[in-house]
């Protein structure tokens, strides 16, 4: 797989911990691409022994060029091998050549329960602040093939987390973020061995599902839980 990143890696180092590090044989990352010089992500890939790319700087008079990014991007990726792209923080637009190219084949992770808390400019912690302004009981993680829009696409594979009373950004983050770092390996281990797929209509299929019914421990059925009585004083 092809790695793109423009954070810390928290993600990508989810990634190699457990294929290129361990010993999940099913998948390797087998290049990096960071979106700018100095980002966390490419100090994983480079102490993994990952080769790594970076992508060439936005000019001032144009801050997307779509052509030049999709070149860049696609001779990097073919030239790796890359059948899997993982989109794990990387904020800039995927052009139009590159999500043609590896449709269906190409994931994204996002920080919430997409299609809410998605589009352009929602990214890292301000999802976390977006969800938090909104009053969200319940948050969670997104992975999705990526489209020609920003955190829209068929949806992969989905996990929820608890907003809790106190929670400030940085602490619902952490909570979200421990799940990614769970779920994104799972889903790539199904995706490279085949688990998934995508329908004629554009919607996923799981051949073998990644959860059971019964994943979330809560009472579908049953009676919503008693109120937590106050602490007594
Ligand atoms: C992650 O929380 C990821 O879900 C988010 O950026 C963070 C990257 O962290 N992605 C998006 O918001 C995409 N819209 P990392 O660099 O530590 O993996």
């Amino acid at each position: 797989m092809g790695v793109l990143a423009s954070g810390s890696g928290s993600n990508l180092q989810a990634l190699l911990d457990r294929f290129n590090l361990g010993d999940d044989s099913w998948a390797r990352v087998a290049i990096v691409v960071g979106s700018g010089p100095g980002i966390g992500a490419l100090d994983r890939a480079r102490a993994a022994a990952v080769p790594v790319a970076i992508a060439p700087p936005p000019g001032p008079d144009a801050p997307a060029r779509p052509e030049r990014d999709a070149a860049y991007l696609l001779e990097h990726l073919e030239a790796a091998g890359v059948e899997l792209v993982v989109l794990a923080g990387y904020l800039r637009l995927i052009p139009q050549e590159v999500v043609r190219r590896y449709w269906g084949r190409m994931i994204n992770i996002h920080p919430a329960l997409l299609p809410s808390f998605g589009g352009r400019g929602l990214y890292g912690r301000r999802v976390h602040e977006a969800v938090l302004a909104a009053g969200c009981r319940v948050t969670g993680v997104t992975i999705h093939f990526v489209s020609e829009e920003y955190d829209r696409g068929p949806i992969v594979a989905q996990w929820p987390v608890p907003v809790f009373e106190d929670d400030d950004v940085s602490a619902l983050a952490t909570r979200v973020l421990r799940v990614e770092h769970r779920l994104l390996p799972s889903v790539v281990h199904a995706v490279a061995r085949g688990w998934v797929s995508l329908t004629r209509g554009g919607r996923c299929v799981w051949s073998r599902p990644l959860y059971g019914q019964d994943r979330f421990s809560m009472p579908v059925d049953g009676a919503i839980p008693a109120p937590v009585e106050p602490a007594a004083r």
